[in-house]
């Protein structure tokens, strides 16, 4: 049976890829941190089809130590693994005069730092054919009015992956970004109706993505050995001007 590692897999475009990679047969490690109410839902949902097909570890990952133990927790319980998803991803929509020190450190630990050292730790337990999938944002590629240590922190995350494709693909290992748009989770429902449509406008299918369609493209790309180092976008066409 293969493998997946999802980091903030208990909600929104995680959860649909914790479906989806159950769904296809993998034993799946679901990693998140705080919202132990969620986890617990997720944990009855999944109970009913998929009972001993998973794992649910809550860990910070915005915290060296919490990465590294996380990481000893897994290689003691699994002796290799197929696929390592990084999804987990926090935003601070404060503006360009109040950001602090601290919001921009914790924005760039979750999002860009820790992947990081999550493969690291992780890299020598992937099997061969294994796949490394970040989740970066279109966000990273284009310049936005809000939310300025996000933006920063996914552009690097592309970078990031198409850095590590030399250190891995000795290995048989590929290494790609999945570029989602806008995604109706959570996260964008707290958007005033007015932004949103304005969002919309900017996309060509006039609609969000749904967090299936996004679980879909990264299931596509594990079956696929061929496509490495790639940014590959998922966002029904937008354009920022
Ligand atoms: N939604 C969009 O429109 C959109 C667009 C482009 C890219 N993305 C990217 O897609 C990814 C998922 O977004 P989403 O909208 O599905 O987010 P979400 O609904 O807010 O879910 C985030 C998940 O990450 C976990 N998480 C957050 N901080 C963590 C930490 N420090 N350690 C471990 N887990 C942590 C959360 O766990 P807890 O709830 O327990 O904290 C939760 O499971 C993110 O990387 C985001 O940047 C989203």
């Amino acid at each position: 049976m293969k493998i997946a590692i999802v980091t903030g897999g208990t909600k929104g475009i995680g959860k649909a890829i914790v479906l989806k990679y159950l769904e296809k047969g993998c034993y799946t490690i679901i990693i998140y941190s705080n919202d132990d109410v969620t986890a617990q839902a997720l944990k009855s949902e999944l109970d009913v089809q998929y009972k001993n097909k998973y794992e649910i570890i809550k860990s910070d990952l915005s915290n060296i130590e919490k990465v590294k133990n996380t990481c000893n927790i897994i290689k003691n319980n699994h002796k290799k693994f197929d696929y390592l998803i990084l999804n987990a991803g926090v935003t601070n929509r404060n503006g360009f005069d109040v950001l602090t020190i601290d919001e921009w450190n914790y924005i760039m630990n979750v999002n860009l730092t820790m992947p990081f050292f999550l493969v690291q730790n992780l890299s020598d337990y992937i099997v061969r054919g294994g796949k490394v999938i970040f989740i970066g944002a279109v966000m990273g590629i284009y310049p936005h009015a809000v939310s300025i240590p996000y933006a920063v922190s996914k552009a690097g995350l592309h970078m990031l992956s198409k850095q590590l494709v030399k250190h891995l693909s000795p290995h048989g290992i590929t290494v790609n970004t999945v570029v989602p748009g806008f995604v109706d989770t959570l996260w964008q429902k707290d958007k005033p109706l007015e932004q949103r449509k304005r969002i919309e406008n900017k996309i060509a299918l006039k609609r969000f993505a749904v967090p299936e369609e996004v679980a879909q493209l990264c299931w596509d790309i594990s079956q696929n050995d061929y496509v490495n180092g790639s940014l590959l976008k998922i966002d029904g066409g937008y354009c920022y001007e």
